[in-house]
């Protein structure tokens, strides 16, 4: 195959971008941020940011990626060399590589949780051991510097294989069968006695919580999980061809994507009122119910394993498109071979990945550090996860209406003839609307 592919169809491509979408954030990080910041008033200035501001900058990445046929930096430098506009796309590639390496720290828990649910670890414990066996899992040095190395290994296999072969194969069979197992938890899940307690969390706004902090984390939360602001989707744009419709296909993930978080959070809340667990518990909330939940169910031991093997897939087709960000970079612009740039950037992510993996109690500096009153994972979610994606979707719009133009931006967007009737409102939207408010929420962080 050669170094720079092309997706082999259309449902390959809208498959392989949800796949990229559809991962941890959905099922891991947004129940916890939406526990963290209160529930239904979450839930719902989530979706305001998917549809205000992720729909738009999504747009804005796939027609630069396919524009250009480059990489995270190259389509900049395309657009306006000998400037220093390409630093943006440094920054993605530096952010991609950051997020790759604590996502993979929590990709590991999947599969550690996968053997531990087959292990029968779960069968008809309550939640109270259910929470000590976390707190002891990720208190395991060595343990979870294997998981970390495990996963970045997995990715990297499949990233020096290629494109399409590599990527497409995956997301086709992985994602329907994540659905399904969603659908029957989330059932299971509505049943359980005092469910009504959690879906009120969940679906009932209490606006006396609102706060910059729930505004930023949401608004990050909602890049995080398109995938944007690091050039994931400019860089699968460029493996996109001109028939494609990219308005469509940006719809189609936004849904996907939107409805895989909903569906999680539809399973988390009612169990976990019906258990009287609180929904505040930051990053392990997770796996400190789910469990519960496969010790109660009839053939839970299974079911859960099952479970945890697609919710590791669907982190893997996450992992492969955060890889392939500085890899496709590495390969056009510094000429590496692509087995070369995976391993190497692999390796760095590995590398970057340890003080997370060790601080779930393993080392102590790393488990609270001093001047954050944090432990490191929260902090690098924190600083890579929410800030730097807003940061680089802000830059992103701001590029394409000042430099390289919106009218070239639409050219692109409704070439070959796909008709675009809500041009004006992109428009406006990547114009106005996206800088403006992002702006507002990370400066507001500050005061
Ligand atoms: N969108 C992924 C998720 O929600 O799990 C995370 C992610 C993957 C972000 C790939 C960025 C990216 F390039």
């Amino acid at each position: 195959m050669a170094s720079r592919g092309k997706w082999s169809s259309h449902v390959g491509f809208i498959l392989a971008a949800a796949g990229s979408a559809v991962g941890l954030g959905n099922i891991w990080r947004f129940p916890y941020l939406a526990g963290k910041n209160g529930g239904a008033l979450f839930v719902l200035i989530y979706i305001a940011c998917v549809i205000v501001l992720g729909l738009p900058v999504m747009l804005a990445e796939l027609s630069l990626g396919r524009a250009t046929g480059k990489n995270a930096v190259g389509a900049f430098r395309a657009i306006r060399p000998g400037t220093k506009w390409h630093w943006i796309g440094y920054l993605n590639v530096v952010t991609a590589v950051m997020v790759l390496s604590f996502y993979s720290v929590i990709a590991g828990w999947t599969l550690g949780y996968f053997v531990k649910t087959l292990g029968g670890t779960f069968k008809s414990t309550g939640k109270d051991d259910v929470v000590a066996v976390f707190s002891r899992f990720i208190a395991s040095p060595g343990l979870q510097l294997l998981l970390l190395a495990i996963f970045i290994f997995l990715t990297v296999s499949i990233v020096s294989k290629g494109v399409s072969a590599g990527l497409e194969k995956f997301s086709k069979v992985m994602m329907p069968a994540l659905f399904a197992i969603l659908i029957l938890l989330m059932v299971y899940s509505l049943t359980l006695p005092g469910a009504e307690r959690g879906l009120a969390f969940y679906l009932k706004p209490d606006f006396s919580e609102i706060n910059g902090r729930v505004f930023l984390e949401a608004m990050g939360q909602a890049f995080f999980s398109l995938s944007l602001g690091m050039g994931a989707m400019l860089t699968y744009g460029s493996y996109l061809s001109k028939k494609e419709k990219l308005v469509a296909s940006a719809a189609w993930v936004a849904v996907i994507d939107t409805s895989v978080a909903l569906l999680a959070g539809f399973i988390i809340f009612p169990a976990l009122f019906s258990q009287n667990m609180a929904p505040d518990q930051g990053p392990g909330l997770v796996f400190a119910i789910l469990p519960v939940i496969f010790g109660k169910i009839p053939g839970g031991t299974l079911f859960g394993a099952f479970f945890f093997v697609m919710l590791a897939l669907a982190a893997l087709t996450s992992t492969i498109s955060l890889l392939e960000i500085p890899v496709s970079f590495l390969i056009d612009e510094k000429k590496l071979t692509r087995r070369r740039a995976a391993w190497l950037m692999g390796g760095a992510a590995l590398l970057f990945g340890i003080p997370s993996s060790l601080s779930g109690g393993s080392v102590k500096f790393f488990s609270r550090l001093p001047a954050f009153h944090i432990d490191f994972l929260s902090l690098w979610d924190k600083v890579w996860g929410n800030i730097s994606v807003s940061v680089g979707s802000l830059l992103i719009a701001l590029f394409v209406v000042h430099v390289w133009k919106t009218d070239k931006a639409l050219a692109e967007i409704s070439a070959e003839g796909a008709g675009f009737r809500l041009a004006r409102i992109w428009i406006l939207a990547i114009k106005y609307v996206c800088p403006l408010l992002i702006l507002v929420v990370l400066v507001s962080q500050f005061i």
